[in-house]
């Protein structure tokens, strides 16, 4: 996709200068203690897994904020929901969000910060008494986190290419309940919206996330200019074997799925520091997440063992390198043809955007910064992937990092400091405010 150069717009920049100014760090603070309920836990973390109970409830309670800032709702196919700030003139808007939903255990921010960002910024819209050119409308995506049905990021990639969504359909979460069916309670909850099409033009979207890694906080610098989204693939490792006694089958004659996966799992493991010897080449990041063991009994040899991998690195050649590794462990491991499988279900290759997007957004971030005596914005990639990685299939995307307090998430311990959330949600006003003003 090309991105044609937008000249600086002075009118353009004053009026994302207004919308910047009108941030209110206080409101921003209580509308993310206020979703962080839905699911609260009480070690300070979130649960609230896509399209649960908890997950509908958090969905009407932004709706109900959405509309009491003036905005109209809507949603798709996928159940995304989309909250729009009417321009002055019906053009593609520009999008801004994130998700809704967390890890089993996750916290208050992964996610949740964008989209309340997103309505913080329409809330400082209509403070300033500002009317944009562009509609804007702020999105909470369905399903980015992956964890309850894969792969992640359903809803945007859904959004982008339609034709996704029908496979996602027959994805089962670990009760054997179909992602098609959790989706048609969702929207049959929110039938008073508006259904909106999927793939509709965008003229570009911004997503404000917390880093989730330790970059920004090492650095001392509280905004992040997100240059791309390193590549990732899932894969799913179905050891067969055959249960029997634990006390009376001989080592000799066992068949032990679970013997079976810990040797692969440990090839696996080695692959990273085989990769990092090569000089200069980007990390290869390597998780074996989640573990299912059939019968899962003490003394029974296990008959089944399925587990994931899921795999990250900057560069795509050092993924091809290590699915490569792992399709012939299995192989070599194998006590015959069928005994083990390899199924990959989630792959995307390395997202780079755009300059013309990084250009805003760079001058955003330095004036939030510059006016808190802070530390200007540096550059940096993103570790986990996001919903903008699929946006930018789709229209001019970046995004914008703030810092997370030990670079922990995926965690109940997720923590970023009140102040960089502030500066995030200004960043994210100026930027929002001048595409949507040109
Ligand atoms: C997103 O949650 C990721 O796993 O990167
Ligand atoms: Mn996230
Ligand atoms: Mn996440």
């Amino acid at each position: 996709m090309t991105v044609a150069h937008q000249p600086a717009d002075a009118a353009a920049q004053a009026i994302a200068a207004r919308a910047q100014d009108h941030v209110d760090a206080a409101r921003l603070a209580a509308a993310l203690a206020a979703l962080a309920r839905f699911g609260g836990r009480d070690d300070g973390g979130v649960s609230r897994e896509t399209l649960t109970d908890i997950d509908l409830a958090a969905r009407r309670h932004l709706i109900e904020q959405a509309r009491a800032l003036g905005c109209e709702a809507g949603t798709d196919d996928c159940g995304n929901l989309f909250f729009r700030r009417p321009g002055r003139e019906d053009l593609p808007p520009v999008l801004t969000g994130s998700h809704a939903d967390t890890q089993p255990v996750g916290g208050k921010y992964d996610g949740a910060y964008g989209v309340l960002a997103g309505l913080e910024v329409i809330a400082a819209l209509n403070a300033a008494g500002i009317d944009t050119l562009r509609p804007i409308e702020v999105v909470s995506w369905t399903n980015e986190e992956g964890s309850r049905f894969g792969p992640g990021a359903m809803g945007s990639s859904a959004f982008v290419d339609p034709a996704r969504l029908i496979g996602y359909r027959d994805a089962t979460d670990p009760a054997g309940i179909r992602f098609g069916d959790a989706l048609d309670a969702a929207l049959a909850a929110s039938a008073d919206l508006a259904r909106l099409p999927m793939a509709r033009p965008m003229s570009a979207c911004v997503e404000l996330h917390i880093e989730q890694g330790p970059v920004l906080e090492g650095a001392g610098v509280p905004l992040g200019v997100v240059t791309g989204i390193q590549a990732v693939r899932w894969f799913r490792v179905d050891c067969m074997g055959t249960m029997a006694h634990a006390g009376t089958t001989p080592m000799a004659v066992r068949r032990d799925a679970m013997a079976v996966a810990v040797a692969i799992a440990q090839e696996i493991y080695a692959l990273a520091p085989r990769d990092a010897a090569a000089p200069g080449t980007p990390e290869l990041r390597l998780t074996l997440g989640r573990w299912a063991v059939t019968p899962n009994s003490v003394n029974t040899i296990p008959g089944h063992v399925a587990f994931t991998v899921d795999m990250r690195c900057l560069d795509d050649a050092a993924l091809d390198r290590a699915e490569a590794a792992l399709r012939a462990a299995c192989v070599r491991h194998a006590s015959a043809p069928e005994a083990v499988t390899v199924t990959r279900f989630f792959h995307r290759a390395p997202t780079h955007f755009p300059e013309a997007m990084l250009d805003p957004i760079e001058r955003a971030c330095s004036r939030a910064s510059d006016n808190a005596g802070r530390a200007r914005p540096m550059r940096l990639t993103s570790g986990a992937f996001h919903d903008a990685m699929y946006l930018a299939d789709h229209c001019p995307t970046a995004m914008i990092f703030v810092p997370s307090r030990g670079g922990i998430s995926h965690n109940a311990a997720e923590d970023t400091d009140g102040a960089d959330l502030f500066l995030g949600a200004q960043a994210l006003a100026y930027t929002v405010a001048e595409l949507a003003s040109r």
